[in-house]
């Protein structure tokens, strides 16, 4: 099975067992999730804002009672169709699928968000995601619109800090070519419960298999490894377009 796969059923299971989100602490990440987005973006009652890989959409679904408008939107149908049922009947949010190919968010206006976020989307892709969602950003956003996005990069063979610069070597050269002002670009390496600016808002390496409880085919479940990381490699961007 592929992790995206895994990642399907792991959302199924959420959505269904209050037991599951006891377990894996999920009301716990989504506070955290909802706390560092209202502080980092400056979150006020005026914003339209877009969360994007939302997931089951419980952090944006929270944000809407706070803020003008919640975009969220996912590439995956299933995690929609669970989403899309989640936030039923609140007025100020919708749930969309981005198109399947770039640009991906054809269903926002030009010119129309106040503040964007992505939290743990693109440790599953490619770098080339991330840079033509800055792309498409930079068309989105209203001036002096801002977009935050923290994300763990995943284990790979060569576990060095030059994996992680290689990668970040793409994603800064696009946010310098689109003229993005940048308030934060951080590269963490370490324990998360160290890093007190994203702990507990990115997963993580898995150091051995996770004890998930009854959901034992879940052994790739992200948000169950939180306690048993020791270490990560993850990347925080906080830009701002000019
Ligand atoms: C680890 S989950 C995080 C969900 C949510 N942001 C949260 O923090 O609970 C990653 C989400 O990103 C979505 N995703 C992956 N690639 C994406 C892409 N290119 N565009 C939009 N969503 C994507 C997945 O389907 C999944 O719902």
């Amino acid at each position: 099975m592929s992790e995206y796969n895994e990642h399907i059923n792991y959302y199924g299971a959420l959505y269904s067992s209050p037991e599951l989100r006891r377990h894996v602490k999920y009301d716990e990440y989504i506070d955290k999730c909802v706390s560092v987005a209202t502080r980092t973006l400056k979150l006020c009652s005026t914003d339209t804002v877009l969360d994007i890989g939302s997931g089951l959409g419980d952090t944006g679904k929270i944000l809407s009672s706070r803020v003008n408008r919640v975009y969220c939107c996912d590439i995956d149908v299933a995690n929609i169709e669970l989403g899309n049922r989640n936030i039923n009947n609140i007025e100020n949010i919708s749930y969309d699928q981005i198109t399947a190919r770039p640009p991906f968010l054809s269903f926002i206006p030009d010119n129309h968000i106040d503040k964007a976020y992505a939290h743990n989307v693109f440790e599953y892709r490619p770098t080339e995601i991330l840079v033509t969602y800055l792309e498409e950003l930079a068309r989105v956003l209203k001036v002096g619109g801002m977009f935050h996005t923290v994300y763990s990069i995943r284990k790979t063979a060569d576990h060095k800090p030059s994996h992680l610069e290689d990668i970040k070597g793409d994603i800064d050269s696009a946010i310098q070519t689109l003229n993005y002002d940048t308030i934060r670009n951080e590269e963490y390496i370490g324990n998360p419960k160290d890093i007190p600016q994203i702990g507990r808002l990115v997963y993580g390496v898995i150091p051995s298999r996770v004890d998930v409880g009854n959901y034992e085919s879940l052994d790739a479940a992200p948000l169950a490894c939180w306690d048993a990381v020791t270490s990560l490699m993850a990347v925080e961007i906080l830009i701002k377009k000019r």
